[in-house]
């Protein structure tokens, strides 16, 4: 709607507000604002509705179901420019974006501010984390009513940015479609309103473009139920279709790596005495990998460049020259002769610019070498990434999530598809759905991940963690946790660190949190002769189906998900610090079939704190009808795959005792 000239959208559902009128536009660098003066020269509306199928994900089918508006906006001053504002409303939410079509008086842009408002109903809770710090997404998230934003001096917040209204309905603010603009960022003001903070280019521009160009989407997700946020697939549904004609290379997957043992400090990743890239090494966890069914092995440190202060000195690091003890095509052809597939690994210590000179080559490198996944990373500090001129000064520090490091992470995804590769990125830009149209763009983190257990000096993360993140980080998209850590204490290399979890709630995390690529992050010495590693082994990362059966944000959350290439079922239930017990209905089971349930939970007298080893592995007869009773420690979780029984199974093995 438009007051006085001015865009205004509100937003309500079931009838009851969900947005107040809130203000649209832009101001742009040498050129008029355009956000008011605006007429409705016309309204276009639509509807769709299609089932389309992931060739990887979380669910098979997803179903792309919603009424289009566009309206077309034109100034009544001399200039005529245009606008259009795309509305797409689904059962679980919106989406809208802005399209500035070719015309005459806008055509090469500088976008100074997208003035988008979210005017909400309420000081809603939110759980959050903050934007514009150095070390990107990778913080703890808090709660607290959105006022406290800019009261407590937090310029702005990333998204997706999850609240809860007084009402009990749950809300998620995030963007879809992300390729060629700055992020979107939320900053706190008046009245309960967010607004669109757009992380700026060093010299303060947001977004540098030319017509025609569309902005990605705004979404707001709404659901009555915390769990119907996980399960809502509007992010997916807002991105272009697959791109990449043939998909039969892209194969998800379990890895392992050369990488835990750098994290607590067994080895490192330059060069020496412990130097974990060697081809011994590498050779052990690829019998390892082979005898358990792991199609990857990480192999992080391999590359010259790794010396001294490398996070500091990305510009050191050539992506096709390997230290001497690692005879990179040794490794690959041992693996290739064992089934298995090295994972690469690019750091660019955030050196982008040395990086994009290495990219065609460092790509073809690891495709003659018959490898197809590779996991970059960007560590470095923000806002601190060097944008160099064409003779190599340094020209602007950059912060990893504006437009220049946006259309950095896009180019090496399409890079990377040109190569068949698949990949993982770390210090990533936040996933906004693209794997839709990129299903080479597996996983990633941008967030903290189970690493900081290893070595962080805060204490690692806490047993709340894992259950915010479902329902926070997890709505954009896969996040490479790096779970099944089994030595939760790892004295003899560094003492004062720790993992947060029960035993059991390791394995749980392979079901609640979603990646394409997991990893089963510890040494192979602490999995031999572990019966709980059996879970590791058996635990697909495709999926079926994926149903959340209890859903309390920062307490607990349990995740019901059906393997695509069989009739099993895996739980995966985890709690936050306190212990409690949560009955679980098996009621998705198929009818009149008995299955076998392979439990693996916290012992009696498990705790986190004191006694997190302890857990009890049985099996048990169930079906429909059974309603399992999930006995969480603090600090822990449960874990069980539900595979059909066989009929000696049936006659044979006790019935599920709640
Ligand atoms: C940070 C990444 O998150 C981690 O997985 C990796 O091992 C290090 N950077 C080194 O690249």
């Amino acid at each position: 709607m438009l007051e006085g000239g001015v865009p205004y959208y509100q937003v309500s559902y079931s009838r009851e507000d969900i947005i107040k009128p809130s203000k649209l536009g832009f101001t742009f660098k040498d050129a008029e604002p355009l956000n008011q003066n605006l007429i409705i020269a016309d309204e276009k509306h639509s509807s769709f509705d299609e089932t389309w199928t992931q060739p990887w994900g979380e669910v098979k089918e997803i179903r792309n179901h919603y009424n289009e508006l566009r309206v077309n906006l034109e100034e009544t001053t001399e200039a005529h420019r245009k606008m259009t504002v795309v509305f797409r409303v689904y059962d679980d939410g919106l989406g809208f974006r802005y399209e500035l079509p070719e015309q005459n008086n806008l055509s090469d842009f500088e976008i100074m501010d997208e003035e988008t408002e979210f005017v909400l109903t309420g000081n809603h809770q939110a759980w959050w984390i903050p934007a514009y710090r150095e070390h990107r997404y990778e913080y703890l998230y808090r709660q607290s009513p959105i006022s406290f934003f800019r009261t407590k001096g937090f310029r702005a917040v990333h998204t997706p940015l999850t609240m809860e209204t007084a009402d009990g309905l749950f809300l998620s603010i995030h963007e879809a479609n992300l390729t060629d603009y700055a992020s979107m960022t939320l900053a706190g003001s008046d009245n309960n309103t967010l607004l669109c903070d757009l992380v700026p280019w060093s010299d303060g521009v947001k977004v540098r473009a030319s017509t025609p160009h569309q902005t990605p989407w705004r979404t707001i997700q709404i659901a009555e139920n915390a769990g119907d946020l996980i399960t809502s697939y509007l992010i997916l549904n807002l991105n272009e279709p697959n791109k990449l004609e043939d998909v039969s290379w892209i194969r998800p997957g379990k890895y392992v790596g050369i990488w835990w043992g750098m994290h607590i400090g067994k080895y490192t990743w330059g060069s020496g005495a412990k130097h974990g890239a060697t081809t011994e090494n590498a050779k052990r966890y690829i019998d390892f990998a082979a005898k358990y069914g792991f199609s990857g092995v990480l192999v992080e440190g391999w590359n010259v460049g790794w010396d001294g202060d490398w996070a500091k000195n990305g510009d050191q690091f050539s992506f096709t020259t390997p230290y001497e003890d690692f005879d990179i095509e040794e490794v690959s052809a041992y693996a290739a002769a064992k089934g298995v597939k090295l994972t690469g690994h690019h750091e660019t210590g955030a050196a982008v610019a040395n990086y994009e000179r290495q990219l065609e080559d460092a790509f073809a490198y690891y495709r003659n070498l018959g490898i197809d996944t590779v996991k970059t990373g960007y560590v470095g500090w923000d806002p601190g990434i060097k944008r160099r001129d064409e003779e190599g000064n340094v020209i602007g520090l950059e912060w990893h999530h504006g437009q220049y490091m946006v259309r950095h992470y896009g180019k090496v995804v399409e890079t990377a598809a040109r190569y068949h590769i698949m990949l993982d990125v770390h210090e990533p830009i936040k996933d906004t759905g693209i794997r839709r149209t990129y299903p080479n763009m597996m996983t990633r983190e941008g967030a903290r991940g189970q690493e900081y257990d290893a070595w962080s000096e805060d204490g690692g993360n806490p047993p709340e963690h894992t259950t915010i993140l479902p329902f926070t980080r997890m709505l954009a998209g896969p996040f490479d946790l790096t779970p099944g850590i089994f030595d939760l204490f790892f004295e003899e290399y560094r003492p004062n660190n720790r993992v947060n979890t029960t035993l059991a709630k390791q394995l749980a995390l392979y079901v609640v949190i979603y990646s394409p690529l997991h990893m089963a992050a510890d040494l192979p010495e602490n999995y031999e002769g572990h019966p709980a590693f059996q879970f590791i082994v058996d635990v697909p990362v495709d999926w079926q189906d994926t149903k959340v059966l209890h859903a309390k944000i920062g307490d607990y959350v349990t995740i019901a998900r059906q393997d695509r290439n069989s009739e099993d079922w895996y739980i995966g239930s985890i709690t936050d610090e306190d212990g409690r017990t949560l009955e679980a209905p098996l009621s998705f089971l198929e009818p009149g079939k008995k299955y076998v349930a392979e439990v693996y939970a916290d012992a009696a007298d498990a705790d986190w704190e004191s006694n997190p080893l302890a857990i009890d592995i049985y099996e048990a007869l169930v079906d429909r009808g059974t309603t399992l009773r999930l006995r969480l420690a603090p600090g822990g979780g449960q874990a069980i795959r539900i595979r059909p029984a066989t009929e000696d199974e049936a006659n044979r093995i006790p019935r599920y005792q709640p």
